[in-house]
């Protein structure tokens, strides 16, 4: 089989592999659909600290079973199925109170292992989600990425009350926008980015109002509108924008974060506990993919609206690089295999 593998950072290949065989409680997959995420080009690059080499990339992958090993019900062959990355050991303190995606043995497909950048992967049987009919392939192929969304939105329970800012219009920040318009109908969405082609998809994608903060005080038009925050999510994902999210949150507000950088960042006790705000994080996906599934087939949200670009496996390179390079627009971009 193919898979497409960084055999070192800055050396991605498309290699001749051994068709791995299905082990106990595992399932094969055979994949027809697969998108690039931000993560894939940091292990590309060299920039993600959990990868080794070499490894298959790939975490967000669909497509059906075609062998099952021992244990597994052989009905489950030829189910169309989308892959959970995220590899748990059941037991921990995180497995037991329903965080598999902080288990103290993580293994996440793609970053850990080998991933969905291939003709054929194997996981076990319990991550793989079957798909239903009325969700076609491609958008079978967005429902990791709009985990990500669910996840966060599940710490924070979005409400109808709520006016929510959201700091980055990529995929990461488009996905939550679609869901907190199409799912939890808060009132008021405003979106903050520093590329206008980012924020006109954020308007597409269900924003009321955004704002190019590389122009405009983002504090100072957030006032001009009388707004006040009372859910902010950073999807932008820099040091300095929690800070500056808890001074402009309304008293009583949650702000969910989703970053990774190690730089600190500088916040002050009075502002967090005068407003009594609630800071929460959110990490990959704890067992979110039933509930995406299910509001991909109620067409509460739009995977579609999200894909830019589709490639053919082959093209892995040029795909890489309009992803990465091409910002103003392209958002998601899916292999084909
Ligand atoms: P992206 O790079 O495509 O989008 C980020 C957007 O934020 C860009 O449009 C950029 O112009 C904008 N931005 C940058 N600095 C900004 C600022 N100061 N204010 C407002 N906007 C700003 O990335 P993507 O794929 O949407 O992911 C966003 C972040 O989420 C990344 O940092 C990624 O590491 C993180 N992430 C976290 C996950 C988690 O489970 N915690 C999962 C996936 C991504
Ligand atoms: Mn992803
Ligand atoms: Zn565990």
């Amino acid at each position: 089989m193919k898979s497409i593998v960084v055999q070192q950072p800055e050396r991605l290949v498309i290699e001749e592999r051994p068709l791995p065989q299905p082990g106990p409680g595992e399932v094969r997959m055979r994949v027809s659909r697969a998108g690039i995420c931000g993560s894939d080009v940091h292990i590309w690059h060299g920039h993600n600290p959990f990868a080794r080499y070499p490894r298959t990339i790939g975490h967000e992958f669909f497509g059906h079973i075609d062998a099952v090993g021992q244990g597994v019900d052989a009905a489950r062959i030829g189910e169309r199925v989308v892959g959970d990355p995220v590899l748990s050991c059941g037991h921990c303190y995180s497995c037991q109170v329903g965080r598999p995606n902080v288990c103290r043995e993580l293994q996440v497909i793609g970053v850990h292992r080998d991933g969905g950048f291939s003709e054929y992967i194997t996981l076990p049987a319990k991550n793989a989600h079957q798909v239903p009919a009325s969700i076609a392939d491609n958008e079978a192929a967005m429902i990791e990425p709009f985990t990500i969304a669910a996840n966060i939105c599940s710490q924070l329970q979005p409400a109808k009350t709520d006016i929510a800012l959201v700091y980055g219009a990529g995929p990461m920040g488009l996905t939550t926008i679609q869901a907190l318009r199409g799912v939890y109908g808060v009132k008021r969405i405003i979106v903050a980015d520093r590329i206008d082609e980012r924020l006109a998809m954020a308007r597409a994608n269900g924003a009321d109002c955004t704002i190019n903060n590389a122009k405009d005080d983002l504090g100072a038009a957030l006032a001009q509108q009388e707004a006040r925050p009372t859910l902010i999510v950073d999807a932008a994902c820099h040091p300095s924008i929690l800070p500056q999210a808890i001074a402009l949150a309304s008293p009583a507000a949650r702000i969910g974060i989703m970053g990774f950088s190690a730089e600190p960042c500088v916040i002050s006790q009075q502002e967090i506990t005068s407003k009594e705000l609630s800071i929460f994080s959110s990490r990959l996906n704890s067992n979110r993919f039933p509930m995406v599934i299910e509001w991909m087939s109620q067409k509460k949200i739009n995977p579609t609206a999200l894909i830019t670009h589709q490639f053919a496996y082959t093209d892995v390179l040029d795909a890489m690089e309009v992803f990465e390079k091409d910002q103003k627009h392209c958002c998601k971009v899916l292999l084909t295999f």
